[in-house]
């Protein structure tokens, strides 16, 4: 799988905190996204995690002195801010943090950061109090107008008892303002909606109609657009997943609530993804109470629910860009053709329904994309945050950058 991260040079910086653990497992998500990651730790974040640990997961030796040399003799430190893609500083003390917003370089990590080019991300965790006080806040306010990004702590129970800000944000939220910082911005302006996850049918109060949709292919489609700069609205049917970073939510229940949320939209979009399996059909009627198990076999009546996409495809104007989704039993090519062909579509993408491994629930999908001109490019297995990476590429080359409208 490739995505932005992938043999990307990415740095990480540990300081000393208990939350330097949490770095341990940020390392192995970097690598795992195909990242070369190198470690720089401070005198005290030794005291916490050692050496050993990031050199076994990084494959790399781990810096922690100044005057350690590189294979050449050059200066490691040099070399590795010359060769950074980027930089992550987690967690980051109030004296790393104190360091770099006055310039100060005297041990490894912050002479490094004075030397380094590249986006540099800065990941805060401290006691509450600390990190509310005047000078920590005063010198992430220099930080950021230095151009550093900062990653906010995230609120709750500290490992010194208190409770607010100041904990360090899981891994995968710090891998999500990497991507940001590493994705290319070709989404800005854009205004993009998607829609994911099932729709809700409901029976009577306690039943529904629904379908096995996970909605994990939405949100990182939606994810990866907003990482991309684009202005995302993800409509969702009812899912378990976390809400991605930096993406303005609706939440609905059914196929027509879905409908709603979207026309109210396409006027102001410009990319519209559908991945949402919305129920074709719903019950004629709602029953007001339970219905009860009198009979041994009972009917029920169910009425057509809005095709939203071809009411969509109906609607769009020229520089609108359309892309729907067909998961298939049989015959790929042909319903994804069809569907492509009757909804107006510039992209289908489909997937064949016959493998456990992929598909609804997975983190895995094998598509192929079908294009309007009657190309198509199947992709090999992979995650769905690579395929929504991909999916993206291909709106941009072939309808973004085509109609100069970047
Ligand atoms: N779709 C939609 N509204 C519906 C049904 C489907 O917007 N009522 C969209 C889906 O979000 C998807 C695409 O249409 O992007 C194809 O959905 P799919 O369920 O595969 O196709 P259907 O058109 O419902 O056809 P069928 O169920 O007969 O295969």
């Amino acid at each position: 799988m490739k995505t932005h991260m992938t043999a990307k040079n990415i740095v990480l910086g540990v300081c000393g905190g208990i939350a330097a653990y949490k770095s341990v497992e940020l390392l192995r998500l970097l690598k795992k996204q195909g990242a070369s990651v190198r470690v720089i730790m401070t005198q005290n974040a030794r005291a916490f995690v050692g050496p050993l640990t990031f050199e076994a997961l990084s494959g790399q030796a781990v810096c922690t002195g100044l005057f350690e040399k590189g294979e050449d003799a050059s200066i490691r430190h040099i070399d590795w801010a010359q060769a950074s893609d980027a930089v992550v500083i987690a967690p980051a003390t109030a004296n790393i943090i104190g360091k770099l917003a006055g310039g100060i370089a005297d041990d490894a990590l912050s002479t490094f950061i004075l030397a380094v080019i590249s986006p540099v991300i800065i990941c805060p965790s401290m006691n509450i109090h600390m990190y509310e006080s005047k000078a920590v806040q005063r010198n992430l306010e220099i930080l950021r107008a230095d151009g550093y990004s900062i990653l906010n702590p995230e609120s709750g129970e500290l490992a010194c008892g208190t409770t607010g800000p100041g904990r360090l944000p899981e891994p995968e939220v710090i891998m999500d303002r990497l991507l940001y910082c590493l994705a290319p911005k070709d989404l800005i302006g854009k205004q993009v909606i998607v829609t994911a996850g099932p729709t809700q049918e409901p029976i009577d109060p306690v039943r529904f109609i629904s379908n096995p949709s996970s909605g994990k292919m939405g949100y990182a489609i939606a994810r990866a657009a907003a990482q991309r700069g684009g202005t995302v609205t993800l409509i969702t049917g009812p899912t378990n997943l976390p809400d991605p970073t930096g993406v303005t939510m609706m939440r609905v229940r059914t196929a027509r609530e879905m409908a709603k949320a979207v026309f109210d939209q396409i006027d102001e979009s410009h990319i519209i993804i559908k991945t949402a399996a919305v129920s074709d059909f719903r019950p004629h009627k709602e029953a007001s109470q339970k219905i009860k198990k009198e009979e041994d076999e009972m009917t029920l009546l169910l009425k057509k629910n809005p095709d939203i996409l071809k009411e969509v495809g109906r609607r769009k104007k020229n520089d609108h860009i359309l892309v729907g989704f067909a998961a298939e039993t049989e015959d790929l090519g042909k319903n994804a053709g069809k569907k492509l062909a009757e909804k107006n579509l510039e992209i289908i993408v489909g997937n064949l329904v016959d493998h456990p491994q992929y598909g609804f629930g997975s983190d895995f999908n094998k598509v192929t994309f079908f294009y309007k001109d009657g190309t198509k490019e199947p992709l090999a297995p992979m995650e769905k945050d690579a395929v929504a990476h991909i999916l993206l590429d291909r709106i941009v080359e072939r309808y973004l950058e085509a109609s100069n409208t970047l």
